[in-house]
């Protein structure tokens, strides 16, 4: 089962993805955490993306259509994949397809995390990123057991450069422009598409995110301990 979280800056993509793909043998995405990892390792791709990163903007479609294919084409062919952050464009999404479609694969699940712009906000503006293994911590709600240091690796944690409210402004205006029109486009094909609020507990979000799948899926493997859902519309 191939899986897109789609939502705005903010609303838990990551968070939830992460957790999902804990305890199965689903393949968490996050081409965000790839493009932050080629910048760590001072790559090309990672250089060209850091001006695009740093803006606001979105990294060119050809250049993140060729290191999500290249992630694609290294998994097991019936290996489940949780999209997180991509597509982002219509045109990525039409990319996807082909790329997905060359792999005898599909689009099964597009799950849409929504949330009020002040809720996107104040948790962005709360996070605080590990540079060492990627970890995430807020500190609202989910603070490290010792201010500023990961629990996970010790390294000290640091907001990411395009949490500036300046650029988080930026970020959700390219969302709303060129990421929100493939709720549309998802839409079109016959209840591919659902949405489900993010502004409740990490929990209730993971429990409805999880009953959604559950209810949909007929192949590919099934996330475990999924018992009761958040209101969704479809
Ligand atoms: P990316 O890293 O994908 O950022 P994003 O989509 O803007 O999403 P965020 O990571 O900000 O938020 P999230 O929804 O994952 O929330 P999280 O779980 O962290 O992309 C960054 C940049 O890379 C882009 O701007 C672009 O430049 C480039 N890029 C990436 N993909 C691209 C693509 N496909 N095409 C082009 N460019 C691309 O949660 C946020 C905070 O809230 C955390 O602190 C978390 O602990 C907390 N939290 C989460 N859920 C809850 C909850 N239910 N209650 C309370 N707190 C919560």
């Amino acid at each position: 089962m191939n899986v897109i979280l789609l939502g705005p800056p903010g609303v838990g993509k990551g968070t939830q993805g992460a957790l999902l793909a804990e305890g199965s043998s689903w393949k968490h995405m996050a081409t965000g955490d790839i493009l932050r990892a080629n910048r760590r390792e001072g790559t090309p791709l990672g250089q060209e993306a850091r001006k695009h990163m740093d803006a606001g903007e979105l990294v060119p479609d050809e250049l993140i259509v060729a290191m999500v294919k290249d992630a694609l084409a290294s998994l097991p062919p019936d290996q489940g994949v949780i999209f997180d952050g991509f597509p982002r464009t219509v045109p990525q999404a039409q990319a996807l397809d082909g790329v997905l479609a060359d792999l005898g694969r599909k689009v099964d699940r597009v799950v849409v995390l929504e949330a009020d712009e002040d809720v996107l906000v104040k948790r962005i503006a709360g996070r605080l990123n590990c540079p060492g293994c990627g970890s995430v911590f807020n500190v609202h709600n989910n603070t490290p057991a010792v201010e500023g240091i990961c629990d996970n690796c010790g390294s000290d944690l640091v907001h990411r450069p395009d949490d500036r409210p300046e650029t988080v402004r930026n970020r959700l205006e390219v969302y709303r422009e060129q990421t929100e029109p493939l709720i549309r486009f998802y839409e079109g094909r016959g209840g591919v598409l659902v949405r489900i609020r993010g502004e409740g507990s990490v929990e209730e979000g993971q429990r409805g995110i999880r009953k959604l799948l559950e209810q949909e899926a007929s192949s590919g493997p099934p996330p475990t301990g999924a018992s009761e859902g958040l209101g969704t519309r479809a």
